[in-house]
């Protein structure tokens, strides 16, 4: 009986061992893994201890001030009367660790900002240089990677990125977006592009997309300019400027009205949408530590504060689980 016992026992693991292990061979990748399995093969990775994607970059600390109006949009902490600390990363776009900055595939630029909140909290702002997103769910977005992946110069003509681009007028639109480098990331604009709701004190609610503008007016190289720029003339440029004077960029909410539509990232609100600043970023030095931290740290567009909540906008919601895959690869990388 006892030996039975022990048989059926063993039997029993053997089954779960089995069929476990093949349910391990055979459970399909979930979009996210693809999405940052493509990302990394694209950058001719993996590169160890950097992001599959915004893999170079600099980051720097600062405060956020809000403004009077930043009430009336929302109740969240940092958008009140206390000035609040952050830490913030500027990145080119691919997973490749030494893109030149003026590459035009390290174009969106990124901007990455942890809002230090008292008792540890954070909340973070993450946000490209471009007003709009090529796909308006991450399946799309995965096909559009897939497609520049199968898109090498043996791919017959049209190639699968060129037949992309046909059917998809959101993709296209991107992809011609001009690409002239920043003259210095302190005037580069940035967007938020991902609709947030959010509520005020009297429980009022809006729709948003963040925009941070440079104080100093946006300004970009020339044709010839970007042509000549040094590989790492941003990266070599923002600490040079920090070490002689401050940084500062506006925050503002760019309102939907009530017939826009708030959960897809391709379509951009009309420019006479209300905007409402809500406060002034100042960087005022170098992170002593940007490299540790950046490789430490995964910034999370839903790291959220009451009074700032998600939309139901699909490129939204999969970016913490993309960034999650990412950055637990990072971790695990020597
Ligand atoms: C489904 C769509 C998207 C995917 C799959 C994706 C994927 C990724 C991945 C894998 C990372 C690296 C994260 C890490 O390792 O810590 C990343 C970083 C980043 N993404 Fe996205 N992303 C998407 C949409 C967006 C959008 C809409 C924006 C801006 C509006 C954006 C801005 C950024 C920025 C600025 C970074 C760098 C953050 C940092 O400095 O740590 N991404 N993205």
């Amino acid at each position: 009986m006892q030996l039975n016992t022990k048989r059926m026992w063993l039997s029993t693991c053997f089954i779960t061992f089995t069929v476990t292990s093949a349910l391990a061979e055979e459970a399909p990748k979930s979009v996210n893994e693809q999405l940052v399995d493509t990302l990394t093969s694209l950058s001719g990775g993996p590169h160890a201890g950097f992001r599959s994607n915004h893999a170079k970059g600099i980051v720097t600390t600062g405060l956020f001030t809000p403004a009077a109006s930043a009430a009336s949009v929302s109740k969240a902490a940092h958008l009140q009367t206390a000035t609040t600390p952050v830490i913030v990363r500027f990145s080119n776009a691919t997973g490749v660790p030494n893109i030149p900055d003026a590459n035009g595939n390290a174009f969106p630029k990124g901007i990455a900002i942890r809002f230090q909140l008292p008792d540890s909290e954070i909340t973070d702002m993450v946000c490209i240089s471009v007003n709009g997103f090529p796909a308006a769910t991450p399946e799309d977005f995965l096909g559009l990677l897939n497609a520049v992946a199968a898109s090498g110069p043996e791919a017959a003509k049209p190639t699968p990125v060129e037949q992309f681009l046909g059917s998809h007028p959101a993709a296209l639109a991107f992809v011609k977006t001009p690409k002239l480098p920043p003259v210095s990331f302190a005037t580069q604009p940035f967007f938020g592009v991902n609709a947030f709701k959010f509520i005020n004190a009297k429980g009022e609610t809006h729709y948003g997309r963040y925009r941070i503008e440079p104080v100093s007016g946006a300004q970009f190289l020339s044709q010839k300019a970007a042509e000549n720029a040094a590989p790492n003339y941003l990266m070599d440029e923002l600490p040079a400027r920090l070490s002689k004077s401050e940084v500062k960029y506006r925050i503002s909410v760019q309102l939907a009205e009530p017939a826009d539509v708030v959960n897809d990232p391709t379509v951009v609100w009309a420019d006479t949408r209300q905007v409402v600043e809500l406060g002034v970023l100042t960087l005022n030095a170098m992170h002593a530590n940007g490299d540790a931290f950046a490789k430490g740290t995964m910034f999370n567009p839903l790291a959220l504060v009451e009074g700032i909540d998600v939309s139901d906008d699909p490129i939204l919601l999969a970016r913490p689980g993309a960034y999650a895959v990412s950055f637990g690869r990072r971790l695990q990388s020597k």
